[in-house]
């Protein structure tokens, strides 16, 4: 069956699109660059094999990662509807439409335990200004602790993390998010910047830069290829829909296969960035390059507030790592604000405001799952545990399968062509074919590949 090869009109004759290419590649670069750049990108390179995983990596996203955001953005346009409808605008009448439907939930599910992540991050931008993180190393474990398992300033922190996302959300596509990020990208360039002098000009700081870039290729497993490929499919926002309905605000004339290359590049920079400026000031200070949460609230307070000018570094550092979570926020409730605008033709404040409800309604016991609610386990795991392994490992492959089937399988070869050379006004024939390729066989077997490891069908 094949599907109409004209694009269709808009959903809603007045529905907003980016301003212009800079702001498409803007608002899709701050949905890309994150929590996984600032601790899940450096602890897994250090803890993998410094250089090797990082090439592992690039492999993973040129190949697999790349080409799905290109069909997620492809099809976004093509359809010009949110990440449910685009589906069912360019194959009427097929379960296709399920992969949004599935979008629409997991953007639930990974705001759930996002926002608490990110209301943690607003709190101690609060606490390094006031100089309450400025204590001894051990303090700090009682202060994360205290910040992340109370009754009342979690929720608060997490309410903060929604209502600020809502207030750029509502304000609409061109005028909320590509205004505001355009603003907060270059700004979290610049902090970054400031944190990675301040690391790399410490005594000691080639430890942690070779920590980081020293090839251990014995390290090299096939489960080190898997997380390589995991990290690559939720650093790039891809396999839910956040993609598709970026995708169906960009303009006809943007050239999408260019755009997702920068984003890809920038956003594996950003992550290299990160970790140049975390591990140097870790091991100068000699504390561990241990992984996960307590890498950011805890290692890293303690590492800058041991340093001259720590405070201000402390502060710097959290709040570019607030705007890179918020940033993937607000593509996180687009998703569900595009798809309840227009499934129910609600108003854009309308259907943010309804968003941000839900989202506070839904986070709520996957917040409270880290103090009052940790006694609730499921397959051994608290509801927070629960809702972050369950997104990457499972929702967002099998999301990035059938996307890649839909757009290698389902269309034609000649309307992927048309798609990706905006119907040959751009010179992109190779990359069109390399594409075709991509999509068809090795995303879905190395997709395949992760998915079934994460079940545990692959003994890795
Ligand atoms: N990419 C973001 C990060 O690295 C997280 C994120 C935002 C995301 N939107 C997403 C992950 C959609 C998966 C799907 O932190």
């Amino acid at each position: 069956m094949r599907e109409p090869e004209n694009t269709p009109k808009p959903a809603t004759p007045t529905r907003d699109r980016f301003r212009s290419s800079i702001g498409a590649l803007a608002a899709t670069l701050g949905s890309a660059i994150g929590l996984g750049n600032i601790w899940k990108f450096p602890s897994l390179a250090g803890q993998n094999g410094g250089a090797t995983f990082v090439l592992l990596y690039l492999l993973c996203v040129l190949l697999v990662g790349l080409p799905v955001m290109i069909a997620e953005l492809t099809v976004g346009r093509r359809a010009r509807a949110n990440a449910v409808h685009a589906y069912e605008r360019l194959t009427p009448g097929k379960p296709w439409k399920l992969i949004g439907v599935a979008g629409v939930a997991s953007a639930f599910m990974i705001m759930s335990f996002y926002t608490a992540v990110a209301g943690w991050v607003y709190a101690y931008i609060a606490k390094a200004a006031a100089g309450s993180l400025a204590v001894k190393a051990d303090a700090l474990g009682g202060i994360f602790g205290a910040t992340v398992s109370g009754n009342f300033w979690p929720l608060f922190w997490q309410w903060v993390a929604i209502g600020v996302v809502g207030a750029v959300v509502m304000r609409g596509v061109s005028g909320g998010i590509e205004r505001a990020i355009k603003r907060l990208m270059p700004a979290l360039l610049v902090l970054l910047l400031v944190c990675d002098i301040r690391a790399l000009s410490l005594p000691g700081a080639w430890t942690g830069v070779s920590y980081l870039f020293a090839p251990d290729f014995s390290k090299v497993t096939i489960g080190v290829v898997l997380a390589a490929l995991g990290l690559a499919f939720f650093k790039l926002s891809i396999g839910m829909g956040a993609m598709t309905t970026y995708g169906s605000y960009m303009d006809p004339s943007e050239n999408i296969p260019k755009t997702a290359l920068r984003v890809a590049l920038a956003d594996t920079a950003v992550s290299l960035l990160a970790g140049l400026a975390i591990f140097p000031a870790v091991f100068a200070f000699g504390f561990q390059p241990n992984a996960g949460a307590s890498l950011l609230f805890i290692t890293i307070p303690a590492v800058f507030a041991s340093m001259p000018f720590g405070r201000v570094i402390t502060v710097v550092f959290f709040t570019l790592t607030a705007i890179a979570a918020t940033g993937a926020m607000i593509s996180l409730m687009e998703v569900v604000v595009a798809w309840l605008g227009e499934r129910f033709r609600l108003s854009r404040t309308r259907a943010t405001l309804a968003a941000m409800a839900a989202m506070a309604v839904v986070g709520l016991p996957v917040n409270l799952s880290n103090g009052s609610l940790a006694g609730i386990k499921v397959f051994g795991k608290n509801l927070f545990d629960l809702l972050d392994y369950t997104t990457s490992n499972i929702m967002l492959p099998v999301g990035g399968l059938f996307i890649a089937l839909y757009v290698g399988w389902v269309w034609s070869y000649p309307t992927l062509r048309a798609a990706l050379s905006n119907h040959e006004q751009l010179n992109n024939s190779r990359v069109s074919s390399l594409m075709h390729g991509l999509l068809r066989y090795v995303a879905p077997a190395a997709i395949a590949a992760i998915f079934l490891s994460c079940i545990g069908l692959i003994k890795v």
